[in-house]
């Protein structure tokens, strides 16, 4: 049996001086030390890497009983409790997953392209000619808009904001690697103002599920991700607690705008820096639809839509790495891991792989003509059994905000290689700031913009 790789006692302050620049680390381990390594000297800052597309289906399909994530995901409990979907694993999960599957089928996520295409277009309104702008702010905005209106309905949804304002300081410090966390409870400490956060966002979301007890009904007009929660009690099963509830919600929302938004300002940047890239897609999106809004059956046809939005995800997978707990001992590759390891496995190294992709630190959205690539070798979302919920959602407003790009702004980004930071969630270092250009006549033909358009669906 090989030994597993460890880096030396120099190595491992390196690490801690890199504590908060992730990608930094994970090159690091894997230039360094290769496939499978062993990083740090004790819990909860020991793990085994993992990587590679053989490493991502091993522990992603081909051994779910050999892993499990509630204890790997503990450090987010704080902030999305202890019974949600996010940090549950056999039973649990199954049940909880199962509750909230309807509302994520690519049927009802479609029946979201008005509510994604009016919230992207009110914000690129504002992307006015001579505007400098964090790209990365104000769509993380949008992005929590969608979430909460598509998973919540219209009420929730109206109230977007204030919740995101209120969960916006225990994202951020969820977004500290454990080295940097200290959860502290003193009133001046990040660790209690994100607790005090995620009270008030219960409350808020307590309103809610009273107003629709209160109206005699589970659902507010459609049928959402709200309305199975509090309709759970079928089959013999008792209903989910409010505790619950606020769980699974809050779980949802914080999951479905974080990674979304880092997608999006990563997107902005990739076109923003890519003018061939954009100017393809600016072509076949104005051949194919001109200036008006996408139907679903646009986006099928927009094969370049699909090629950009996957491309970014390559290239800038906001999930840089999953974890895992070892449930009993296994072999990988020749090597033998313990049963109580914390393992972790990779997209953002995997992504960037040269023995997997050609020029692997390139954008290059036409790569994506040559069909898929290698199993497991593209897992932006995970995959297996615990592949992401919201693909369908996050895929839908990442192509709708390329079309409506493409169609409609002219923009410089101010840093041409920004840093990501975070850890379950690369976001641009800095935000994404950008500053807003004139349209060119090229840029689209002569055709109208924003304001003179056709609606959705509609010729022209
Ligand atoms: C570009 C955007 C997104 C990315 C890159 C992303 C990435 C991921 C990844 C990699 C996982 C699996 C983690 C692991 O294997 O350890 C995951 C799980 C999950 N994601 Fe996403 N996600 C995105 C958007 C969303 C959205 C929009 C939602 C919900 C509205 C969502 C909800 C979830 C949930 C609930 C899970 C856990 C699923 C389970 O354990 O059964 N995500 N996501």
């Amino acid at each position: 049996m090989t030994k597993i790789p460890k880096p030396g006692f120099a190595s491992h302050c390196r690490f801690a001086l890199h504590s908060s620049d992730m990608a930094w680390m994970l090159d690091y381990v894997h230039d360094n030390l290769g496939r499978v390594a062993e990083v740090g000297y004790a819990k909860p800052l020991k793990f085994v890497y993992l990587l590679g597309p053989e490493a991502n289906q091993y522990i992603l399909s081909d051994h779910p009983d050999t892993f499990s994530w509630s204890e790997a995901y503990e450090l987010t409990e704080f902030l999305i409790g202890p019974t949600s979907l996010l940090v549950s694993d056999g039973e649990h999960h199954r049940r909880r997953r199962g509750l909230v599957q309807p509302a994520f089928s690519i049927r009802r996520i479609e029946r979201q392209l008005d509510l994604v295409t009016t919230e992207i277009d009110n914000e690129l309104s504002k992307w006015t000619p001579g505007v400098s702008l964090d790209a990365y702010r104000e769509i993380r905005r949008t992005i929590r808009r969608v979430a909460v209106g598509a998973l919540f309905g219209d009420s929730l949804g109206h109230r977007a904001d204030e919740l995101g304002q209120l969960l916006e300081p225990a994202l951020k410090y969820l977004g500290r690697s454990p080295l940097q966390r200290r959860d502290i409870k003193m009133p001046w400490t990040a660790y209690s103002k994100s607790l005090k956060a995620k009270k008030a966002a219960d409350t808020l979301i307590a309103e809610e599920i009273n107003r629709r007890r209160a109206a005699g009904r589970a659902t507010d007009g459609d049928f959402d991700t709200l309305s199975s929660l509090l309709a759970a009690n079928g089959d013999g099963e008792k209903p989910l607690s409010d505790d619950e509830i606020c769980d699974q919600i809050r779980g949802l929302i914080a999951a479905g705008y974080d990674s979304t938004s880092s997608a999006a300002a990563w997107l902005v940047h990739e076109l923003g820096t890519n003018p061939e890239a954009l100017a393809a897609l600016r072509t076949q999106v104005l051949d194919t639809i001109g200036t008006r809004a996408p139907s679903m059956d646009d986006l099928r046809q927009l094969p370049l839509v699909d090629a950009v939005v996957k491309e970014t995800l390559r290239l800038r997978p906001p999930a840089s790495v999953g974890l895992r707990k070892a449930e009993r001992d296994f072999e990988f590759d020749g090597y033998q891991i313990p049963a109580g390891s914390m393992v972790v496995y990779s997209p953002y190294i995997t992504h960037r792989m040269a023995d997997v992709w050609d020029n692997p630190t390139l954008f290059e959205p036409k790569r994506w003509e040559a069909g898929e690539p290698q199993p497991f070798s593209f897992v932006p979302f995970g995959g297996g059994y615990r592949r992401c919920i919201g693909f369908a959602l996050a895929t839908l407003e990442l192509q709708v905000l390329a079309v409506r790009l493409a169609q409609n702004v002219r923009w410089t980004v101010q840093r041409p290689n920004p840093g990501a930071k975070g850890a379950a969630n690369f976001a641009p270092k800095g935000g994404m700031p950008i500053t807003i250009l004139p349209r060119l006549p090229e840029d689209n033909g002569g055709r109208v913009g924003l304001e003179g358009e056709t609606k959705a669906g509609q010729n022209e």
